[in-house]
């Protein structure tokens, strides 16, 4: 399989209707969704409390694309096997979780998914130096992870110096937190190709009123793929 540069919108479901995921999901890739990203709290890692492995198992009965899952949790090595068991595609941890990045991403890829590093706002891009051949998907978070709806703080120093540090191998770039029409072609431009976006694409629609979440994807992609990296 070739790998896909292409500029890719994953509509995060922390923004969608939590007693309704399984209809929301159907209705963001209706509207042309390209991944489903799926984020987990545990009110320690970060101060927000969202769903553990039975929901996400649950919601992947609904996801016909990419199922990324990004864990805001510590530790994350115990949880790694039921995240494989309820179907993840992508299995994404934080830098800042623990001591053992490395042998983190080694139980991701050896669970049998692809493997992401995600990075803190204060994290620097040379924290991942050493452990990009066993990453998949390098998330560069663009706000203090835990909620949606939080104003984007500017990585693209960040990104421009991991697009850098990759080189030609097969690593996404996903970039979380504040994405919208605004401030997608920055990070694009940086060398992102992975935009999560919560507030930006449900805003406005509903499962009974979809629509709007087409119009604020294709915005979104519109924006980004004016960026032109
Ligand atoms: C934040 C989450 C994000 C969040 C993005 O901790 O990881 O995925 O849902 O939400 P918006 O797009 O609203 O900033
Ligand atoms: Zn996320």
């Amino acid at each position: 399989m070739t790998f896909d540069q292409s500029v890719k919108i994953a509509p995060s479901i922390l923004s969608a209707d939590f007693a309704d995921f399984g209809r929301e999901i159907q209705a963001i890739e209706a509207q042309g969704a390209d991944w489903v990203h799926v984020d987990v709290m545990d009110n320690h890692f970060v101060p927000n409390l969202t769903f553990g492995p039975p929901a996400v198992k649950a919601f992947r009965k609904h996801v016909k694309s990419v199922m990324d899952v990004h864990l805001m949790i510590a530790p994350v090595d115990p949880s790694i096997e039921a995240y494989a068991d309820a179907g993840a595609d992508i299995l994404t941890a934080h830098f800042e979780a623990g001591p053992h990045i490395h042998r983190t991403l080694q139980a991701i890829r050896g669970a049998g998914m692809k493997a992401g590093v995600a990075l803190n706002p204060g994290t620097p891009s040379e924290a991942v130096a050493h452990v990009l051949d066993l990453c998949d998907l390098v998330c560069v978070m663009t706000v203090n992870p835990g909620f949606g709806g939080q104003k984007f703080i500017d990585m693209t120093p960040k990104i421009r110096a991991l697009r850098a540090m990759i080189g030609d191998r097969p690593i996404h770039i996903e970039v979380d937190g504040g994405v919208d029409p605004t401030t997608a072609p920055k990070v694009v431009a940086a060398g992102a190709d992975v935009l999560v976006a919560g507030s930006a694409v449900f805003r406005g629609g509903s499962v009974e009123n979809p629509a709007p979440y087409g119009e604020n994807i294709r915005a979104i992609r519109a924006a980004a793929e004016d960026a032109n990296p």
